[in-house]
């Protein structure tokens, strides 16, 4: 062998064992997640490991893992400092057990186990990030049983996007376990553009709140955004949507109190027809029937986890009157009326408008009935701020 031949092979081998380490865990989040996090309700003082045990158990009891929600996720407050080697340390307080047992014992429930981290050097919340440890961070990770982390964009100054995250991606895949990776930098970076080689979902908004319309001083694209704000955020980014790379318009806020059950109903609906991962954020341990049958109706949620991932987008826009359609496997098409407005809306929906073919049979999901077919106009009484959802099957 030519000196020529060997050291072109041996760049080829460092190519190949680079590039072995540089991608994201595939097969995984093919459908959008689906599970809870302790934000919403419990944010940095409420969480700790008893509530995250109720969690779990609350999660199969109430019928929710049955319906197809998995991953329970501690988010920020969990991490209070480093040992003497820099592993990442639980608050002891918060925590005793420690993270290993936890995850075992949602694990011992059928579910997933999820944690939180930050890209920068200190969390949202304050508590260490992983900045300079992040194949370090992902080792304990892998050891603990973490099946998903997200990974937010606090505290980043001077800190490029796209390689901060593609540096967890790689420490993750060299720990070895498959774990989803959730990018939370609020679409700060466009991450729609990048994010589906680097992780399986990433925001597209800034942090949703328990409110139907609120708008942050920042139109919501970082904090104070509400249901309303962050659905609109979402226009145009169906396109980078599909299995294995969601776009994140934040977590539900479905049974925190906030909300009307119509907008519950509404917020929940407009989440499974973006293909949004359903990431519930209210106390499972404590959930009206109401709550419970928004967040279990099995016919919305099959519209979010249909296998061919397309994100729904707006047919018809008007101020007070959306209709959303999303493309469905196997022909079927999902269809999401959506009175904005304060008045009830009476709708009246011509399929040829709409290009939609006379032959469809039609169903609505919230009344869980036949609702007729495409060869007349549909007509429907919508309450204000409610949406009417519908499944067109050939
Ligand atoms: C940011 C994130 C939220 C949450 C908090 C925790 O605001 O966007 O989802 O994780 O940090 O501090």
């Amino acid at each position: 062998m030519t000196n020529m031949i060997r050291s072109f092979l041996a760049m080829m081998a460092l190519l190949l064992f680079q590039q072995g380490f540089s991608q994201k865990f595939e097969q995984l989040a093919l459908t959008p997640p689906m599970g809870w996090n302790s934000w919403n309700k419990f944010a940095c003082d409420g969480v700790n490991e008893q509530v995250i045990r109720k969690t779990a158990d609350a999660m199969v009891s109430s019928g929710m893992k049955d319906a197809g929600y998995e991953y329970v996720v501690i988010d920020d407050c969990w991490q209070i400092g480093r040992d003497s080697s820099g592993n990442i340390m639980p608050d002891p307080k918060k925590f005793p057990s420690g993270i290993k047992a936890l995850a075992d014992y949602v694990h011992s429930k059928g579910l997933k186990f999820g944690i939180y981290t930050c890209a920068g050097t200190l969390t949202c919340a304050g508590r260490p990030g992983s900045l300079g440890h992040e194949y370090q961070d992902a080792i304990s990770y892998a050891r603990w049983g973490v099946d998903y982390l997200k990974e937010d964009w606090c505290n980043t100054e001077g800190q490029n996007a796209q390689q901060s995250y593609k540096l967890m991606r790689d420490a993750l895949y060299k720990a070895g376990r498959p774990i989803v990776f959730s990018l939370c930098e609020w679409g700060s970076n466009k991450p729609w553009e990048w994010a589906g080689e680097v992780g399986h979902l990433w925001r597209s908004s800034g942090d949703i709140s328990d409110s139907w319309s609120k708008s942050g001083a920042d139109d919501g694209r970082i904090w104070g955004g509400s249901v309303l704000v962050n659905l609109d955020l979402q226009q145009g980014l169906e396109k980078y949507a599909g299995p294995g790379r969601w776009n994140d318009p934040d977590m539900l806020e479905v049974g925190n109190g906030g909300l009307t059950t119509a907008e519950n109903r509404a917020h929940f609906s407009l989440w499974c027809v973006l293909a949004a991962p359903l990431i519930a954020g209210n106390d499972l341990s404590n959930m009206s029937k109401e709550t419970v049958s928004t967040l279990t109706n099995k016919e919305v949620i099959a519209l979010d986890q249909d296998k061919l991932g397309k994100q729904g987008y707006l047919i018809e826009n008007e101020e007070y009157f959306q209709i959303y359609l999303k493309p469905l496997s196997g022909g079927d098409t999902a269809i999401c009326l959506f009175n904005r407005g304060d008045q009830t809306k009476e709708a009246n929906i011509d399929w040829k408008k709409y290009k939609i073919g006379a032959g469809h049979s039609i169903r609505d999901l919230w009344k869980k009935q036949a609702a007729g077919t495409t060869a007349t106009s549909f007509k429907a009484s919508i309450p204000k701020h409610d949406v009417v959802v519908l499944r067109l099957s050939n």
